[in-house]
This record gives C-alpha cells, structure tokens and sequence, in this order.
C-alpha cells in the first residue's frame, strides 16, 4: 500500500551560515524527497518558542529558540512514501556524536544545538509543522 506522506524539514541557522542549502537539499532529493514547498526566513524569538513549545519544559528550551531564531533558516515540506520516518533516519540521531555514518546530522552537524536539520517527529506533528510555517 502506498503512503505518501508531507514531513517539515529546517535548515538550521549553522548550516545555511556554512553554505550547505543546496548541498542538504540535493540530500533530500538523491533520498527520493520531492521539495514541495521552500523558504528562506528569519523568524523572531517569540516564533521559535511558539514553533518548539513542545519543548518549553525542558531546560534547553530557551538556548534552543534563541538558536533557532539567530539567522536565517530554510523551511521546506518534503514529500515521499513514508516521509516522516525516511526523514529522521535521513537525518539520524539528534546529538551529532551519536548519528549513524552517512545521516545529515552526522556530516553536517556541530553539536546537540547546532545539529543542523530539524525534521517532524510524528505525522501528526508534521501536519501542525506544516500549517505553522505555510499557513494557505
Ligand atoms: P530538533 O530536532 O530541532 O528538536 C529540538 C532540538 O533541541 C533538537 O533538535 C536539538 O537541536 C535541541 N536540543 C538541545 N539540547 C537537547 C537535548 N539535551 N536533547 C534533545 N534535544 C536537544
């Protein structure tokens, strides 16, 4: 059975600082993605605590939306079969230090904070994401 599903993908400030858009993009799409929408914005602090207040108990939370919202970012619905999960395993584990050989985190991210793409984390998710960034 097919299962085309839509998943939000961030570029995040440290990779689009280090030129990597077009080189985390082709990622994407050598992985089958399909870009389906795409921009490149600057949100505000209070944007970021709205975007990841699932977060905001956790003692990160405040580093992370200042993080979020220190540069320019690249915001995209990526599409595919089964695209939420192919996204995270694209992606791999969120410390950079534990992601697998050939994830984007593992080659492209810093550390825990700067690890360069955020992806949904659930279908339901993903649709809340979606809407956020691309409200029409
Ligand atoms: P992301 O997938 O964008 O979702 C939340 C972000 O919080 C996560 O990536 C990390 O960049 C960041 N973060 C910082 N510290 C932690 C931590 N201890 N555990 C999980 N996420 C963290």
């Amino acid at each position: 059975m097919s299962n085309l599903e839509q998943t939000l993908s961030i570029i995040k400030p440290d990779a689009v600082e280090r030129n990597l858009e077009n080189e985390i993009k082709k990622e994407f799409i050598s992985k089958g993605f399909k870009i389906v929408k795409e921009k490149k914005i600057q949100i505000t602090k209070s944007e970021a605590e709205q975007f990841y207040k699932v977060h905001e108990t956790k003692p990160f939370y405040n580093d992370l939306c200042s993080y979020l919202s220190s540069g320019p970012i690249v915001v995209m619905v990526l599409e595919k079969e089964d695209a939420v999960m192919a996204n995270r395993d694209l992606m791999g584990a969120t410390d950079p230090k534990k992601a697998e050989e050939g994830t984007l985190r593992k080659k492209y991210g810093v550390s825990i904070d700067k690890n360069s793409v955020h992806g949904s984390d659930s279908v339901e998710n993903a649709k809340i994401e979606i809407n956020f960034f691309f409200d029409n």
